[in-house]
């Protein structure tokens, strides 16, 4: 009976919005990893257009802060982006703006496509700060959507569907970025453009997909249509157990009102799912993955390997593999204990990279570089890769949550900004092969952090979760003592389905 219910609530109709709204996270991944492999010819670009303006060749150092400036540019318009999710999302919806930021990926790639023509880096620039926007609001709209019409038992591993989207995009980026295909000095700007395309298909799927039943209920207190949007989702006339919980939470943030992220800091309650919510974003940033993702193809180089772009490649692959697996482990083995898995097994393979680094001269340590960084990979996607990004919309109910994820989003973007920035920076000045020492000392941080702090959340209401921090917000405790049976004040439905 139970595996049955569990059966109906995943319909074609909810797989169909979910890989819907998956397309801006495929996108921030394409975006993510698209740099890596064009940099040569980026850089020869550069030097083209300063030529034909200055008539003298770009100096190395300046082309070297064009560049840095090209890649970093895409981490500050993530803040800037995700910062603005909860104003955006509270406004015009869930569905709406993502099709509304969808203008954002047609600006940015258009820019960046059209920059040879024009001979401007200026352009190339411009567009990366805008496809940073765009993937930024992405990085809180996608998990909030998926979270917000997936079942609750589901709800995790649907919330890995967020990840799995952007290790694909990230892949898609390394093979196209190959230089057999789109990676040539004449292609390049179409590969930086193609973001424009999924864009278009995601505006022309959007319209039928549903709004989130939980923003229709709550936010705009439409009933009628939040269940007939579930009713389409889970595939049954029988919604009346969704519908009671978003009630319930309906008739605290009744007395809640919208939370901005003034509020979110100054309430006592919201502190401690607050804290849980940065670390575990500082957590997967600082574990050093995109040390990995945006300079493999130089730590393979400098491991010895001999084709690097093809280890980096596979990276990709291994990388998609774990995302898969973890999938399918986050519901039966809980959020907490995969987090825990993935951060030690990182520290323990940060370790491994040290020392093959250090040793690199041996023979066969290149093989054991190579290991090391699957392995990173593998446990990054176990745990850390996938878990921040959902777990904050599951730690806060729908008054703090838009408000939670920009803070956690805006954290997790700037780590990123900031690991980016300084990896090379500390690679080739301060520490050599040590680097990824640095990292372990986080992952070890992190891991006892989580060990101490974070609860499990699996197969619990946001509801559940919200109260096992010490109560939600201060004025709704009478609200929320009602047992659901008993139907609170707020209440309307009927609890039997209602036919139409
Ligand atoms: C996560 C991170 C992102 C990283 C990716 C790698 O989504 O947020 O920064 O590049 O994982 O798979």
């Amino acid at each position: 009976m139970e595996g049955q219910q569990q059966e109906k609530q995943v319909t074609g109709y909810l797989l169909f919005s979910l890989g819907t709204a998956v397309i801006g996270s495929l996108q921030f991944g394409y975006n993510t990893g698209v740099i890596n492999a064009p940099e040569q010819k980026l850089r020869s670009f550069f030097n083209d257009t300063w030529v034909e303006r200055y008539g003298e060749p770009i100096s190395p150092g300046v082309c070297t802060i064009v560049w840095s400036v090209a890649v970093a540019i895409f981490s500050v318009g993530g803040m800037v982006g995700s910062f603005s999710v909860g104003v955006m999302a509270n406004r015009f919806g869930r569905r709406r703006s993502m099709f509304l930021v969808n203008c954002l990926a047609v600006i940015g790639g258009l820019l960046m496509g059209f920059s040879t023509i024009c001979s401007s880096y200026e352009m190339v620039i411009a567009g990366r700060l805008v496809i940073g926007l765009f993937c930024g609001l992405f990085t809180g709209l996608t998990p909030m959507y998926v979270g917000e019409v997936s079942p609750t038992p589901l709800r995790g591993a649907f919330g890995t569907l967020h990840q799995l989207g952007v290790v694909v995009g990230i892949l898609i980026a390394q093979v196209f970025g190959l230089e057999s295909l789109l990676g040539s000095a004449k292609l390049w700007p179409l590969l930086l453009a193609l973001t424009v395309a999924p864009a278009i298909l995601q505006c022309i799927l959007l319209p039928f997909c549903p709004e989130s039943p939980r923003f229709l209920l709550i936010n705009l207190k439409q009933e009628e249509q939040a269940r007939k949007a579930l009713v389409r989702l889970r595939g049954s006339e029988d919604v009346s157990k969704d519908l009671q919980e978003m009630k319930e939470e309906s008739a605290k943030m009744a007395m809640e009102k919208k939370v901005t992220i003034l509020e979110l800091f100054r309430s006592a309650s919201y502190r401690q799912p607050l804290l849980i919510a940065v670390m575990l974003q500082l957590s997967q940033q600082l574990s050093g993955i995109n040390a990995v993702f945006y300079y493999s193809t130089g730590i393979f180089e400098s491991a010895g390997v001999k084709k690097p772009i093809y280890a980096t490649i596979g990276a990709g692959v291994v990388n998609t593999i774990f995302t898969v697996v973890s999938l399918f482990l986050v519901e039966k083995a809980g959020r907490r204990s995969l987090h825990l898995l993935g951060l030690g097994g990182m520290a323990i393979s940060a370790l491994l990279m040290t020392i093959s680094l250090l040793l690199k001269t041996l023979p066969g340590m290149s093989y054991v570089a190579i290991t090391a960084v699957m392995l990173f990979v593998a446990m990054f996607e176990l745990g850390p890769g996938p878990i921040p990004w959902f777990i904050v919309a599951e730690l806060f109910s729908q008054g703090p949550r838009p408000a939670a994820m920009a803070v956690a989003g805006c954290c997790n973007w700037t780590a990123n900004f900031l690991v980016g920035m300084s990896f090379p920076k500390l690679e080739v000045r301060l520490c050599g092969p040590w680097v990824f020492l640095i990292f372990m000392a986080f992952l070890i941080l992190f891991f006892i952090f989580t060990f101490i702090k974070v609860p499990e959340t699996r197969g619990k209401t946001f509801d559940e979760i919200a109260r096992s921090f010490g109560g939600a917000p201060p004025p709704t405790s009478s609200s929320i003592e009602d047992p659901p049976a008993t139907a609170s004040a707020a209440t309307t439905l009927p609890a039997s389905p209602v036919k139409e």
